[in-house]
């Protein structure tokens, strides 16, 4: 659904928050708007549309990953663990992870607070006996979990790899953020995307039909929506380019001609060839995942991948206070 200040596009009704990091964004060089500002309801459209793209592998390499690894995940974690998922969104992969390990409770956490009551709502109709306790909140900064789940054990469950959207440093926080939020005890199942050959990378991030293009060009498209833009959205295309130092997929918006606007009354002038960055999408080979995890204060203890070694899915164990050397 539509929200109201989005239909009559009335600026002052804009999050304060996408304002501040769009035109500050806008400004800094090299120009960069954080990643997460894309998933407005039409960019959550687009970006359902992205995981069915035949080059778009994450997504159903990782389903497949989950149906498989019931029974050895059952094993691990045990039964009556309350599970917090990080970043919910329509949360399509929590049903295989919840008929697998009999939680005594679910806690989607999610900032977009009607996606969460929705598929709240769907979750608790296909699972009636499981006690299910949404939460809005941004999962970046260490949370308080609801009272009634104190003293239940947790499983945290951040899958698709959105930890690769993060660079190193903000992931490790994050991970430490989970592991205050989470407490003693804790376990952590975790998706991350693998390094691999650049000609497989690129397609996934530059797909044939323009559906990657029309996600990356919709945050433009919002900022003129949202935030009475006047960005000739057609002067721009979309770029995705595999950064091998830094072992990530760039997503960039490069003007293809000099072009100036409007942004809530700030005028802007971007020269041709000039991007704006809007997405890293880390790639971790299977040692930079323990790693990233071990520095965010994560044990691994077991992890699960693809014949072709494309996606990894990785559980790990809070660590005490005081880790082994
Ligand atoms: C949702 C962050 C996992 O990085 O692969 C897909 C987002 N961007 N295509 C990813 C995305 C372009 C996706 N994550």
């Amino acid at each position: 659904m539509l929200k109201p200040e989005i239909e009559d596009g009335q600026a002052s009704l804009a999050d304060p928050q996408f304002r501040a990091d769009v035109l500050a964004g806008l400004a800094r060089r090299p120009r960069a708007i954080p990643a997460r500002w894309f998933y407005d309801h039409r960019g959550s459209e687009l970006f359902e549309n992205i995981t069915d793209l035949p080059e778009y592998y994450p997504t159903r390499t990782e389903v497949a990953l989950l149906e498989g690894l019931c029974p050895e995940l059952h094993q691990l974690t045990g039964k009556g663990r309350a599970v917090v998922e990080f970043g919910s969104g329509s949360s399509t992969k929590t049903p295989t992870l919840l008929k697998c390990v009999e939680p005594s409770a679910y806690v989607p956490i999610d900032i977009s607070g009607d996606f969460l009551r929705e598929s709240s709502r769907t979750l608790s109709a296909a699972f009636p006996e499981l006690l299910v306790l949404p939460f809005e909140a941004d999962f970046t900064r260490p949370l308080t979990l609801p009272h009634t789940i104190h003293d239940a054990p947790k499983l945290g469950f951040f899958p698709g790899s959105t930890i690769g959207n993060l660079i190193p440093l903000a992931a490790v926080d994050l991970l430490r953020a989970m592991r205050a939020s989470l407490g003693e005890g804790a376990m952590l199942l975790i998706g991350m995307d693998r390094i691999k050959d650049a000609g497989v990378l690129v397609p996934a991030y530059d797909d044939a039909q323009g559906v990657t293009a029309a996600f990356n060009l919709n945050l433009l498209e919002r900022i003129n929506r949202e935030l009475n833009g006047t960005i000739p959205v057609d002067a721009f295309r979309h770029r995705a380019i595999w950064n091998d130092d830094r072992a990530r997929i760039e997503m960039h918006l490069e003007a293809t001609r000099d072009v100036s606007f409007a942004v809530e009354g700030r005028a802007f002038e971007i020269a041709a060839g000039e991007t704006i960055h809007t997405e890293n999408s880390h790639k971790y080979g299977p040692r930079d995942a323990r790693i990233l995890l071990r520095s965010g204060g994560w044990t691994p203890i077991h992890e699960w991948t693809d014949d072709e070694g494309k996606f990894a899915v990785i559980l790990a164990e809070a660590q005490g206070e005081r880790p082994a050397p």
